[in-house]
C-alpha cells in the first residue's frame, strides 16, 4: 500500500513521542521508508539511537550541525520526501508551525517544504482546548495542513479528555488514505500479465522461453505506484513479487488465461507476457521414458491468445488493451500488424534480437504504437520504461473516464 513512498516523520517532545517507534515499524512494514527528525524535547522521551535502529536511517536533529547540513541539507530532507508527518504533534509544534517560526530543524523544514503536512496532536486537554492551540488549529487548516485525531481517553497526566494521540493504526490509516487519495489511478483497476508460461511435455519436462518477467513485474509495481488496483498474473519468473501488487502465480497458458479472466472488470490490461504458442495436445502422466520406442515427437496444438481474447471481451473488455511484440526483424511493420489482428489499443515494440540484449536484460527500447503513429523511445531501464508507459495509461485513463 505504501511501497516506495518516503515518509519524513517528525517526533516532537510529548510523553507519546515512544508511539513513534511503532509507527516507523507499521509503515515500513507496509514498504515505505522514514527518515526521522527529532526535536531537542522529543529526544528526552525517546533516544535517536531507537529512532535510528527503526528507520534503518540516520536521525536528523541539529540544524547547525556541518556534517548533517554537508550530508542531508535541511532543503534536501523535504524535498526528498512524499509526505511530511508530525507525530507526535505536540502544542509547542504545532504553535510555533502556525507561527512560521524556523527555532530548530524540525520547524525549520516545516517552514521550508512544499509539500503536504500531516499532524498527529498529542497534548493535555486543557491545552488542546486552549484558544491560542484552537486558533493555531485553525490558522494550520486553513493552510492545508492534515490531521489525524486527537483521540479521546485516558492522559498521561492523569486528565480524560481530548489530547491523546491518535492510535498508531489510525496515523497509518490517515498516511494510507492521503496517498491513496492523491494517487491519479486510484478507483482504477489493472491487469498485468507477465513473465513466460510453461506447458507440461510430461510431469518434469516443459516447453518454456526466456522471458525474466523483468518488464511486466516492473510495469505492474507502477501501475499501483500510481494507485492503480492492479493484479499481476505471472508465469513461473525468479523476479520478486512487486509490493503493492496482487499476485497470481500460474505456470500455462491457459491456467493464465482463467486468471486474467477472473480478475476482470479492469481499466487496463497489458499482456507483458510472453505466452507460450503452443502446447502439447496430451501431455504424458508419467514421465517420458528414453528405450525401445526411439525418439518421440510432440503433438503441438495452439493456445489461446489472451491478448486477442481480452481485446475481444465484449463489455468486459477494459478501456485500454496493451500487447507487446517482441520482434527481431520488421519491428514496426510486425507490431503495427499485431494491433490490428489483435485488436488491441496500444503495442510496445521492443527488438530481442541476439545482440539487442532485452532478454533478461535490465534495459529496453521500445517503439509505442497506436492509433496515433508510433513513438519511438530512447533507450531506458526497463523500470523506466514502466514508468512512462504507467504515465501514459494514467492520461489515457483521465481523457476516456
Ligand atoms: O503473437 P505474439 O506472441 O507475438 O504477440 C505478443 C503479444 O500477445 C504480447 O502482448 C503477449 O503477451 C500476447 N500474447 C497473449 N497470448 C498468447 C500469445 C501472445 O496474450 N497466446
Amino acid at each position: 500500500m505504501l511501497a516506495g513512498k518516503r515518509i519524513l516523520l517528525l517526533v516532537a517532545g510529548g510523553i507519546a513521542a515512544y508511539k513513534s517507534l511503532d509507527l516507523i515499524r507499521r509503515l515500513r512494514e507496509r514498504g515505505a521508508s522514514v527518515r526521522v527528525v527529532l526535536t531537542a524535547s522529543g529526544a528526552k522521551f525517546v533516544t535517536p539511537l531507537s529512532l535510528a535502529a527503526l528507520s534503518g536511517d540516520k536521525v536528523y536533529g541539529d540544524l547547525f550541525s556541518l556534517t548533517d547540513e554537508s550530508e542531508m541539507g535541511h532543503i534536501r530532507l523535504s524535498r526528498e520526501a512524499d509526505l511530511l508527518v508530525v507525530a507526535p504533534a505536540t502544542a509547542n509544534i504545532l504553535a510555533r508551525m502556525a507561527q512560521g517560526l524556523a527555532s530548530d530543524l524540525a520547524t525549520t523544514v516545516l517552514l521550508a517544504t512544499d509539500k503536504p503536512v500531516l499532524a498527529a496532536p498529542s497534548m493535555n486537554t486543557r491545552m488542546w482546548e486552549h484558544p491560542a492551540t484552537r486558533a493555531n488549529i485553525a490558522t494550520l487548516m486553513s493552510r492545508g495542513t492534515l490531521f489525524v485525531g486527537p483521540g479521546a481517553g485516558n492522559l498521561a497526566c492523569g486528565e480524560v479528555g481530548d489530547g491523546r494521540l491518535a492510535d498508531v493504526m489510525d496515523i497509518v490509516a490517515a498516511i494510507e488514505s492521503y496517498f491513496s487519495a492523491s494517487a491519479p489511478l486510484a478507483g482504477k483497476r489493472a491487469l498485468v500479465t507477465s513473465g513466460p508460461t510453461f506447458e507440461a511435455i510430461d510431469p518434469v519436462r516443459f516447453i518454456g522461453n526466456r522471458s525474466s518477467g523483468k518488464q511486466g513485474h516492473a510495469i505492474a509495481a507502477a501501475l499501483a505506484r500510481l494507485g492503480a488496483d492492479t493484479t499481476l498474473v505471472s508465469g513461473p519468473v525468479a523476479e520478486p513479487d512487486p509490493a503493492g501488487v496482487r499476485v497470481v502465480h500460474i505456470e500455462s497458458a491457459r491456467e493464465m488465461l482463467e486468471a486474467c479472466q477472473a480478475a476482470l472488470p479492469a481499466d487496463v490490461a497489458v499482456c507483458a507476457a510472453a505466452v507460450a504458442d503452443w502446447r502439447v495436445r496430451d501431455a504424458a502422466g508419467q514421465k517420458m521414458k528414453k528405450g525401445a520406442s526411439g525418439t518421440p515427437s510432440l503433438d503441438l496444438v495452439e493456445n489461446p491468445d489472451i491478448l486477442a481474447t481480452l481485446s475481444a471481451a465484449g463489455n468486459a473488455r477494459p478501456r485500454l488493451v496493451v500487447g507487446f511484440a517482441a520482434e527481431t526483424e520488421n519491428v514496426i511493420a510486425n507490431a503495427q500488424a499485431k494491433r490490428a489482428k489483435k485488436n488491441c489499443d496500444w503495442i510496445v515494440a521492443n527488438d530481442v534480437s541476439a545482440n539487442a540484449g532485452v532478454f533478461g536484460g535490465d534495459e529496453n527500447t521500445v517503439h509505442l504504437i497506436s492509433a496515433n503513429g508510433v513513438e519511438d523511445w530512447p533507450r531506458m531501464a526497463k523500470d523506466a520504461v514502466a514508468d512512462q508507459l504507467a504515465q501514459r495509461i494514467r492520461d489515457h485513463l483521465s481523457k476516456v473516464a
